[in-house]
């Protein structure tokens, strides 16, 4: 597989990311039966996952987006967070699942954790799609995981190298560039 030149080795295949899709919407739809779910997706890495992940849940479920970004290079996280743009809807009493695409330092997530119970939701949880545990810089606890990944920077699926290979239908790792 290739992206912009860039050599891929495939991680996951869309196939896989469909059938743990799967698996983690019953689960959810388990968890919540009864409830109406508010799920919270961070743009913009999340934004395929969670059009897959909610077509396979079947409690009511509202959507809203907020925008984050960390300053620093393209591939290590700064630790500085700032929020781009803020939820649509107030979370007040919502039962809120947050929807992300990967969690590498955690610093992300505990910024969002710390923002958000602020406003008071009933109950708050996380589902990640990635999981990098052995790059944790801050412990954030993880509701939901759809799979544990090494420490390599991967792209695709929603992820992205410097903006771009954001569409591609499965996740990829670079395993060599176009200069070698
Ligand atoms: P954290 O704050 O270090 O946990 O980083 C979380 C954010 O960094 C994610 O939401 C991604 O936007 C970005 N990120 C971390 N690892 C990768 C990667 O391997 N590929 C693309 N983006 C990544
Ligand atoms: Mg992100």
């Amino acid at each position: 597989m290739e992206s912009r030149g860039k050599k891929l080795d495939v991680l996951l295949s869309a196939e896989q990311l469909d059938q743990r899709c799967r698996q983690l919407g019953e689960e959810i739809s388990r968890d919540y039966a009864g409830e109406e779910l508010h799920a919270v997706a961070v743009l913009k890495g999340s934004f395929m996952f969670l059009a897959d992940l909610v077509r396979y849940i079947d409690v009511d479920v509202s959507i809203d987006f907020l925008g984050l970004s960390s300053y620093g290079s393209r591939k290590a996280t700064s630790g500085v967070v700032r929020m781009t743009s803020d939820l649509a809807l107030p979370i007040k009493e919502r039962h809120v699942l947050i929807v992300e695409d990967i969690i590498d330092t955690g610093l992300t997530m505990k910024y969002l954790l710390d923002n958000l119970k602020t406003r008071m939701p009933r109950s708050l949880a996380t589902c990640t799609l990635l999981d990098k545990p052995s790059n944790r810089r801050v412990d954030v606890p993880v509701d939901y995981v759809g799979f544990e990944i090494p420490d390599k920077f991967v792209i695709g699926y929603g992820l992205d190298d410097a903006e771009f290979s954001r569409h591609l239908p499965y996740i990829g790792v670079v395993s060599q560039d176009k200069d070698g």
